[in-house]
């Protein structure tokens, strides 16, 4: 085995784009810088920025946590229980050993807390598929928390490969304005905080090697109602085999579609929600129809119910 580019010690990995051979340590800094990197190339965030950090108890979110902990920041890792069977009770339990690792406090937003039922009840009463109220309600409920706790910006851990391979599967599908949503970042504006993506250029693999490295809790089992169809598969095969050819590759092009993914944007009306008053692009947000439906109720109460929550935490 080859000696670390770095220092004398054996190197555990490769990384072929850098052409560098790395031990355990330099390549967690190596990911670290990267990152650090990420952020300052797409102008993500101000220096001493507060950010709610969604953590999923996934390798991820856990590689984003423990890097960004690195650096001078106000982070605010926040998990939303909807509790999907044992998945949410177990994900739970690595969200708060991992935040705790990290000598941080976690916020927990439990679905049934705030309305009474967890998603799959949610779901069939909305009539509609888990993971489409599964999305809605997380996009909803991590927007309110944000707001309430005053934070610049949401960071999400979408990694590069999630990313290209969307990318991909928008063109072969011909939806090219869902492109407008898969770059590095969104602005905020009044009542929706925009996102930030740190892992923009962070592979898969590179995640799982990080996590391993740095002994990062993380659970080792998808969400049960989680399936990938097969074009997401065979795209994601694809793009592995042509970084193994063009090292470097997908990098390239995620760079490329940061400067680009605008053009794809259209025109959207915003209007606010008669429900709930956030913005919408309809008369009511689709939030606040899945509880109306559901539930007979308004979205308002579970935004009222997210204030008092994150009054009492932050105080
Ligand atoms: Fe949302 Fe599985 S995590 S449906
Ligand atoms: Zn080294
Ligand atoms: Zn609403």
């Amino acid at each position: 085995m080859l000696n670390c580019h770095y220092c004398q010690s054996e190197a555990s990995t490769y990384v072929r784009y850098a052409k560098m051979h790395l031990c355990k340590e330099h390549f967690i800094s190596f990911i670290d810088k990267k990152i650090e990197s990420t952020l300052k190339r797409y102008n993500m965030i101000r220096k001493n920025s507060r950010i709610l950090i969604a953590i999923s108890g996934g390798k991820d979110s856990a590689v984003m946590l423990s890097s960004l902990s690195k650096i001078e920041l106000n982070l605010l890792p926040v998990y939303l229980d909807l509790g999907i069977e044992n998945y949410s009770i177990e994900a739970r339990r690595i969200c708060e050993r991992l935040v705790s690792m990290l000598g941080m406090k976690l916020i927990i937003i439990s679905l049934k807390d705030l309305i009474g039922m967890e998603l799959s009840e949610l779901a069939k009463r909305a009539h509609r598929p888990y993971c489409s109220v599964c999305g809605t309600v997380k996009r909803y409920l991590l927007n309110v928390v944000a707001l309430y706790a005053e934070v610049e910006k949401i960071a999400m851990g979408h990694h590069l490969d999630d990313l290209i391979t969307l990318i991909f599967k928008s063109l072969l599908t011909q939806r090219l304005e869902d492109i407008a949503k898969l770059g590095p970042k969104t602005e905020s504006m009044e009542g929706l905080i925009g996102r930030i993506r740190p892992l923009y250029e962070i592979a898969e693999s590179e995640n799982s090697l990080y996590a391993e490295y740095s002994n990062l809790p993380y659970l080792n089992f998808k969400c049960p109602y989680a399936h990938r169809g097969d074009l997401e598969i065979m795209i994601k095969d694809f793009i592995n085999r042509l970084e193994e050819n063009f090292p470097g590759i997908k990098i390239s092009i995620a760079r490329y579609m940061a400067k680009n993914v605008d053009k794809f944007k259209s025109e959207m009306k915003w209007m606010n929600c008669k429900s709930c008053g956030l913005p919408s692009s309809s008369e009511c947000c689709s939030f606040c129809r899945i509880i109306k439906r559901a539930t007979g109720e308004s979205g308002s109460i579970v935004k009222e119910k997210i204030k008092e929550k994150i009054i009492d935490v932050l105080s």
